[in-house]
């Protein structure tokens, strides 16, 4: 099978068939779902084999071949490199997973397919069992065995392992950027929003998060990479979902919080960039705009036309996220107004991500830990004492992120927390330079770790640094694990 080359087809061609492709991975993934369930026979079964037999047909009959081949985080069809938005991105992490798990790297369908063939091979590729370093041989056998002749399977190459989990992560991460973008300009287009994407894109961060709060927390380093209401956005439903979770909040809450906080400040779209964005000090006047944002958030979140969707925290969300615990903040609440639970997660992430967030009005960017040391002086004015008190817990000492030095010389990344409490001050960091100082894309290095030979720790963190003084970009690490 031919690797994935450059192709010398007309664009419009390839448009057309990088749609009919993208039909055949979501199709393949049904019927692999389906016949991992049903008896061969079944009717729903072999109606799914039909709809994908006919997508093979129309693949070879327009050119010629068709294959699908598994490359890192990326499907090629024939030469044709798949792209994918959140909408359909589950149906391709499903299908580079199964590739994974069966050793497989590509598949190839040959003229002359037989639908029967088909359905056969859908069964041997979700019924075979799964023994490492066998999986692959034992299909071809059992395929061949079976009289499958026109399917051909190329074996998964060792550095086309499937991408790593932080790669999948950091791929929501940014999917999810542009589903918030589509969001926000389909709302000022009046078209419909796809609150449904919203609710699984919700999901998909909470599995990253239950697989590796460490480095989807990690992502939020990354600033500015979008617009700022966009990534800061998404950065603060992260956070809030990562510390839903520390409180005991179920997975229906989580969503429900994370949706809330995506659309937490939906109300600066009616804000004008002018003031916005202003530098230095605002007048009465635009700081009462400002003010409004809540408001104009709530307002518009109740005329979403898929209301049922969206669930009734998110409008409190918008309104009550500038509340303080003292009840001062905007807009005040009402004598017996209670500040919904959520809005009080979403006061403090969002206070978080903003004062760590480089903007032109913003005199002085906090690093991560003096960000938690100025909000601790704050707990019970501003801050809820005990959600805050298990935030700064999540965030660690040292949180992800976090420049820092070691008595080596070297400087590093806190990368994550250890989950040990006694060893909070021992993290695992990524080294980033040399004792020289010298830019290095060094180990990770686990600083709980005692060196055998002298029975002491290796290293120990002496201080920590900020990152725009030392020309260091930490968002560049979270970013290249996408790449
Ligand atoms: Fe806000
Ligand atoms: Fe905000």
């Amino acid at each position: 099978m031919k690797s994935p080359e450059a192709q010398t087809i007309s664009p419009e061609k390839a448009k057309a068939l990088h749609h009919l492709a993208v039909d055949m991975v979501i199709r393949l993934n049904i019927v692999l779902k389906s016949a991992r369930i049903y008896e061969p026979n079944n009717l729903l079964f072999e109606r799914q084999v039909s709809l994908l037999f006919r997508l093979i047909q129309q693949a070879l009959t327009e050119s010629g071949q068709a294959s699908l081949v598994a490359r890192q985080s990326t499907i090629f069809f024939n030469t044709i490199r798949l792209k994918y938005g959140f909408s359909n991105y589950q149906f391709f992490k499903f299908i580079l997973e199964e590739f994974k798990r069966k050793e497989v790297g590509g598949i190839r369908f040959e003229p002359g397919l037989a639908e029967n063939d088909l359905k056969i091979f859908a069964m041997v590729l979700a019924k075979t069992e799964e023994k490492p370093g066998q999986t692959y041989e034992k299909l071809v056998a059992e395929l061949s065995a079976r009289g499958v002749s026109r399917i051909a399977l190329e074996k998964i190459l060792p550095s086309g392992l499937a991408p790593s989990r932080e790669k999948y992560a950091a791929k929501v991460f940014f999917l999810g950027l542009t589903h918030l973008e589509e969001v926000f300009e389909a709302e000022s287009g009046q078209e419909k929003i796809k609150l449904g994407t919203t609710r699984r894109l919700m999901q998909s961060i909470f599995n990253h998060i239950v697989d590796n709060e460490s480095f989807v927390q990690g992502l939020t380093n990354i600033k500015n990479f979008h617009e700022y209401t966009l990534n800061h956005s998404m950065n603060v439903c992260i956070l809030a979902i990562a510390l839903g979770r520390r409180l005991g909040l179920d997975r229906n809450e989580l969503v429900d919080l994370g949706i809330s906080a995506f659309f937490h400040d939906f109300g600066k779209l009616d804000t004008p960039k002018e003031i916005l964005e202003k530098p230095g000090k605002l007048d009465d006047r635009e700081r009462e705009i400002i003010e409004r944002h809540p408001y104009q958030g709530a307002g518009k979140l109740v005329q979403f036309r898929e209301l049922r969707k969206l669930p009734l925290h998110a409008v409190h969300v918008a309104l009550e996220h500038h509340i303080k615990e003292d009840r001062s903040g905007y807009p005040r609440p009402f004598k017996k107004q209670s500040v919904n639970l959520f809005s009080k997660i979403v006061k403090i992430v969002d206070f978080f991500d903003a004062i760590t967030t480089k903007r032109v009005y913003r005199t002085k960017v906090f690093t991560r830990e003096e960000a938690l040391s100025l909000m601790l002086e704050q707990s019970g004015k501003e801050f809820h004492p005990l959600l805050l008190r298990e935030f700064v817990k999540m965030m660690g000492v040292y949180p992800v992120g976090t420049l820092i030095a070691l008595n080596t010389g070297e400087l590093g990344l806190v990368v994550e927390n250890n989950p040990d409490p006694r060893l909070l001050l021992r993290p695992q960091v990524k080294l980033i330079t040399d004792p020289h100082r010298n830019k290095v894309d060094g180990a990770i290095i686990d600083l709980s770790k005692i060196d055998p030979l002298t029975n002491r720790y290796s290293r120990t963190i002496v201080k920590t640094l900020d990152p725009e003084k030392y020309d260091v970009r930490v968002a560049d690490y979270f970013v290249a694990q996408v790449q």
